[in-house]
């Protein structure tokens, strides 16, 4: 072992076994996003074509997404497949998977809040 490996190797282990320790907390059935965060990235990202929040004025454009959030045919799975590859005319906007996934959970927020 030569000095720098002697120096770092127990600290790295204590770091390595100390992310393990936490990961079981996080590592849900299903990646759970953040919803606050999903909320922003919604405000930047989708709000100049979506309609967000509870607006439900009619468009031409794209969606409203409370209306999209309250048909009972669009799931989650729907959804992330759609953001991991949107198509024309919604342009590729390049979320990565937890972008996807914040904003996923600030959508599900919209769900049920309308009555059918
Ligand atoms: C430049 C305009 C534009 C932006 C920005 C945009 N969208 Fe869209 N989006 C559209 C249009 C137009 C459609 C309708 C596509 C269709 O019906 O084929 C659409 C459709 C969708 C759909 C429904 C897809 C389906 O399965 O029918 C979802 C969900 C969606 N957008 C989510 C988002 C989210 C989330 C964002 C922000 C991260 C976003 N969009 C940003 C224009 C946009």
């Amino acid at each position: 072992m030569n000095e720098f490996a002697r120096r770092y190797a127990a600290p790295m282990l204590m770091a390595g076994a100390l992310i393990l320790m936490a990961l079981p907390a996080s590592a849900g059935s299903q990646p759970i996003g953040n919803a606050e965060d999903g909320a922003k990235l919604v405000d930047q990202w989708c709000s100049q074509c979506h309609l967000t929040k509870g607006a439900t004025v009619t468009t031409d454009t794209a969606p409203a997404f409370i209306n999209l959030m309250n048909d009972p045919a669009y799931t989650d799975a729907r959804l992330q497949a759609w953001l991991t590859n949107p198509h024309p005319p919604m342009p590729k906007i390049g979320l990565t998977r937890q972008m996807i996934r914040d904003v996923i959970a600030h959508l599900s927020t919209l769900r049920r809040t309308t009555p059918r």
